[in-house]
């Protein structure tokens, strides 16, 4: 019987010693979840590093069989490779150019070797479980040579791999000295899936520009093989968060953040910690509000979760000093005895708790200054199913695309992004509920199960017409 494995950099656990052994801490991730109903059937695995470190045999053997009864099969990755293939080339390299900074790239030719290994590693691992006919999807950038080595290994396999992050402009893809073998790594796939209609665009213009490649429409043809490029818009699970967001557990929870900030609108982000998602430039934007509309001192609390992430990175670390310095600045200057105007928290918060957040919250700030998709502001929407809110919405994320219902903003432009907060906190009640209504019906349509069955659906589709085509 065919099968299906699903690749990614992280699994969606994170294995975590404990006194007694190894615990498993699951995702409650939108992939996580959307996957499930793939990598959870009999004979179907996920393969991808558990989060820890350890080269002990032992120790691995341990991990292994923790997460096998749950169909998952651990790449063990040293320290060296977490330092070089994750850290120095896929998030120095790759995350900066992809995410429109090249001035925070670091090219260095260990750190390729290290993708190269890693990538080669995972290459290995696959070609031990697959057998002619079987599926695989990669997800994302951090394996981007992978189907290309798969390919090499077995001819007949489906293979399909999405990236997660945009992709740029081949102007600015060709700053990386190993472009050319990045391209040729992805084309491996026979179908190559992005969030939005542009990013599948400029990953053709690079095929085109960069090796010379014929395509016609969205199909890239090359030695041997001939790979399709397609826009497919990721979901959530909108049913889970409505029914959270229902739950007698949250709106009491929600109803106890509203009483700790004085019953104050409350304008909320959340964020991992990087420079793509524009917290700086959002600070900035709220503090001018505080400056431009007076009346709204006291009255509102920008409540701003930030997740850790990637902190030893060096822009990253840079970037959260950044942060502290500014939102100390902002509250020592416009706070009161009584009344901090920023609530700033640097934490991972279970699903509830996000949740109780979005119920609690009158507007959401989903501003990052580039953005594969961005979840986010659609579980804000799906949490708002009964309530009211204003979603201020980047144009330059990938979810600009779908919710046209949003105040869609320019992130850079602060004052723009201050005057949409101000509109947001005086909106009618009618607006906001037809805006989210408008919204939600996206994020109902084009939920996760949707998203992975479409995907899988065209993946057959596509493997089919090859095969009537030889
Ligand atoms: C983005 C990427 C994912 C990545 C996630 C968390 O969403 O597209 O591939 O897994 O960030 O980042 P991390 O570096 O912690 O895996």
């Amino acid at each position: 019987m065919r099968k299906t494995i699903i690749v990614s950099n992280r699994l969606p656990v994170k294995v975590l010693r404990s006194a007694t052994g190894f615990i498993l801490q699951t995702s409650e991730g939108g992939l996580a979840t959307g996957l499930g109903s793939i990598y959870n059937q009999a004979g179907n695995i996920w393969i991808g590093w558990p989060g820890i470190c350890t080269e002990d045999a032992a120790e691995q053997e341990q991990i292994r069989l923790l997460l096998q009864e749950f169909n998952l099969i651990p790449v063990f990755l040293t320290k060296e490779a977490i330092e070089r293939f994750y850290e120095g080339f896929s998030n120095e390299v790759i995350w900066p150019i992809c995410h429109y900074h090249p001035s925070y790239a670091v090219y260095k030719e260990e750190n390729w070797s290290s993708y190269q290994q890693v990538n080669t590693i995972f290459a290995r691992q696959i070609q031990q479980l697959v057998v002619a006919g079987d599926e695989v999807w990669i997800h994302d950038y951090q394996l981007m040579l992978l189907p290309e080595l798969l390919r090499q290994q077995n001819d007949l396999l489906s293979i399909a791999y999405f990236q997660h992050i945009p992709f740029p402009s081949h102007e600015l893809f060709r700053l990386i000295p190993w472009r050319n073998q990045l391209l040729r790594g992805i084309l491996g796939a026979d179908l190559i899936g992005f969030h939005t209609y542009d990013d599948s665009r400029y990953f053709i213009d690079a095929c085109v520009h960069l090796l010379d490649l014929k395509t016609r429409k969205n199909l890239v043809k090359h030695v041997g093989n001939s790979s399709y490029v397609e826009a497919y818009p990721m979901g959530i699970d909108n049913k889970k968060f409505e029914r959270l967001a229902a739950s007698p557990q949250v709106i009491a929870r929600a109803a106890v953040i509203k009483a700790a900030f004085n019953e104050s609108q409350l304008i909320l982000s959340i964020d991992r910690l990087d420079y793509s998602k524009g917290i700086i430039e959002r600070i900035h934007a709220y503090e001018q509000l505080l400056i431009q509309y007076p009346q709204y001192k006291k009255k509102v609390v920008y409540y701003m979760l930030v997740v850790p992430s990637r902190d030893a990175v060096s822009q990253y670390k840079i970037l959260k000093d950044e942060i502290d310095r500014l939102v100390g600045s902002v509250n020592a200057r416009y706070g009161s005895s009584d009344w901090t105007p920023i609530a700033y928290f640097y934490n991972t918060y279970p699903i509830e708790e996000l949740s109780a957040l979005y119920v609690a919250a009158s507007v959401c700030l989903v501003t990052p200054i580039r953005d594969g998709m961005n979840l986010v502001c659609k579980e804000f929407i799906a949490s708002k199913r009964h309530g009211k809110g204003v979603l201020i919405l980047s144009e330059l994320a990938g979810s600009a695309k779908e919710l046209i219902d949003a105040i869609l903003v320019n992130p850079c432009e602060i004052n723009g992004v201050a005057h949409a907060i101000a509109n947001s906190l005086s909106m009618p009640e009618e607006e906001q509920r037809a805006r989210l209504d408008g919204s939600l019906e996206n994020v109902s349509t084009y939920n996760i199960d949707h998203w992975v069955q479409q995907f899988t659906t065209r993946l057959r589709e596509i493997k089919s017409l090859q095969q009537s085509e030889m």
